[in-house]
């Protein structure tokens, strides 16, 4: 057992240290023991283990006591109780408390050695993920998008190539793959990073308003246009413009992006004076465009023109083997957000999250840690904290109107719903609810807080 070196026996009956020892005689396991807890500390403060077996009832300091003291000084060593069948909820509290596992007394070789065994697995695992999570730092890792996945390195030489370049690029993806970061990427890499990086979503805004905020108006253009009004590509001169959920431009606005594109210029709404720009267009959009060019319902001329480079971005579940990567990542990020000590997760947790759909993508993904983090209270977060349900809970709704229900729950569920429909983005479901990020953020965490009780 390569992870297994130095084991701690704690038991105040000398009979038993005894038979343990005898039981690990050929396997080249150093053991060290104890007749109670105080000897116990002692030894852990002066030397490393990899494991502690413990009884639990001992006279002057219990074998659970003797749990908690241990994991004040290190999370290193994994904690074996053993007890008798008649005292089994004093090792199901000692497991609650973070013991890896129980044996019942009287046990044999073969009992202990399996346990043993699934101990080596988790530190195998353990020393794994310490390998990952070094490893993720350069070539898994640019500006902040993380991925091994052959698809998102080839993403990442596309970018490195076409940053220093002006082509234009469309981003395509499901909600929350990644394609705003992948935009951010491209501008903060290239020439361009020092001016402005300008945003626009083209389905956000009402369909009057988009002309206006991308062009810009002169005064007098419409009632209340008492000032000209720089638009978005002036904003973005000499820098770059996003257009987010570019399928939603009106038909006649599109043609004015067309022709932006091909003589780099436009007028402001009301006005006549042409107006240069340099500006670098990036599109994205979750549908496919080419289709709607097929449906008639999206300029082909236009497509061609923003299609020069094509990003495509895959499904989370298309590329499940980044799954570790990201969680680490994002373990790290919120850990830090919220002054927290989570280092890792649990060999179980981490396969429920492999198995999960993420209809959500990364975004889906990045929530569940970051709800999981908050909450998680050990260095460890066990698969309990894994809230993967969360925007599925509403799914059988009857009449809400009919039945008995108080103003805060029809919040909530109007909330959850809300957040459900967009995959979870906070931003735009914040804006669809009226509210602010920050408010929203708020009564999530009470939700999240009110399932947590519930346990
Ligand atoms: N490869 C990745 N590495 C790290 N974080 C990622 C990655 N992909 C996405 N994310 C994170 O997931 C979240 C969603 O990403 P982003 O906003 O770029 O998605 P999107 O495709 O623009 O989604 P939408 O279509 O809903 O606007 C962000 O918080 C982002 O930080
Ligand atoms: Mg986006």
């Amino acid at each position: 057992m390569k992870y297994i070196n130095e084991i701690l026996i704690v038991d105040d009956e000398q009979m038993n240290i005894d038979a343990i020892t005898l039981m690990l005689k050929n396997k080249e396991i150093n053991i060290t023991s104890a007749n109670n807890g105080f000897q116990a500390l002692d030894l852990i403060k002066q030397q490393n283990f990899d494991v502690i077996i413990s009884d639990v009832r001992m006279p002057g300091m219990s074998g659970l006591e003797l749990l908690k003291k241990v994991r004040e000084i290190s999370l290193k060593p994994e904690f074996i109780v053993i007890t008798a069948y008649s005292k089994i909820s004093d090792a199901v509290a000692a497991v609650k408390n973070g013991a890896f596992d129980y044996i019942e007394k009287p046990f044999s070789r073969d009992a202990l050695e399996v346990t043993l065994e699934k101990v080596n697995r988790e530190k195998a695992l353990k020393a794994e993920n310490i390998l990952l999570k070094e490893k993720f730092h350069d070539k898994y890792k640019f500006e902040n998008i993380i991925g091994k996945n052959q698809e998102i390195q080839n993403i990442f030489e596309i970018i490195k190539v076409i940053s220093k370049t002006t082509a234009t690029v469309l981003i395509q993806g499901k909600s929350g793959t990644g394609k705003e970061m992948i935009a951010n990427a491209i501008h903060t890499h290239s020439n361009r990073a020092n001016n402005n990086f300008v945003k626009l979503n083209c389905a956000a805004l009402p369909e009057n308003l988009v002309e206006s905020e991308l062009f810009g108006y002169e005064k007098g253009a419409f009632t209340g246009a008492n000032k000209t009004h720089i638009g978005k590509f002036e904003y973005a001169n000499h820098g770059t413009i996003l257009l987010d959920e570019i399928s939603e431009l009106r038909f006649d606005l599109q043609a004015k992006l067309l022709r932006f594109l091909q003589e780099k210029e436009f007028t402001r709404v009301g006005g006549n004076t042409p107006i240069k720009v340099d500006v670098r267009v990036i599109t994205t959009t979750n549908k496919d465009l080419e289709q709607l060019v097929a449906e008639n319902k999206f300029r082909e001329d236009l497509f061609y023109r923003l299609n020069v480079v094509k990003i495509q971005l895959p499904n989370l579940n298309d590329r499940k083997n980044d799954i570790p990567l990201l969680t680490y990542h994002f373990i790290d990020k919120y850990s830090k957000k919220y002054n927290k000590n989570i280092k890792n997760i649990s060999l179980e947790g981490m396969k429920l999250l492999e198995k999960h759909n993420w209809n959500g993508n990364v975004r889906e993904l990045e929530n569940t840690i970051e709800q999981a983090v908050l909450f998680c209270d050990k260095e460890v977060i066990s698969s309990r904290y894994l809230r993967l349900e969360n925007y599925n809970f509403l799914s059988a709704q009857n009449n809400i109107f009919d039945s008995d229900i108080t103003i805060a729950e029809l919040e909530k569920r109007k909330i959850l719903k809300t957040l459900k429909k967009y995959m979870g983005n906070k931003t735009k479901a914040a804006e669809i609810l009226g509210i602010t990020t920050r408010t929203l953020r708020n009564k999530l965490k009470t939700y999240s807080q009110q399932i947590q009780d519930e346990d």
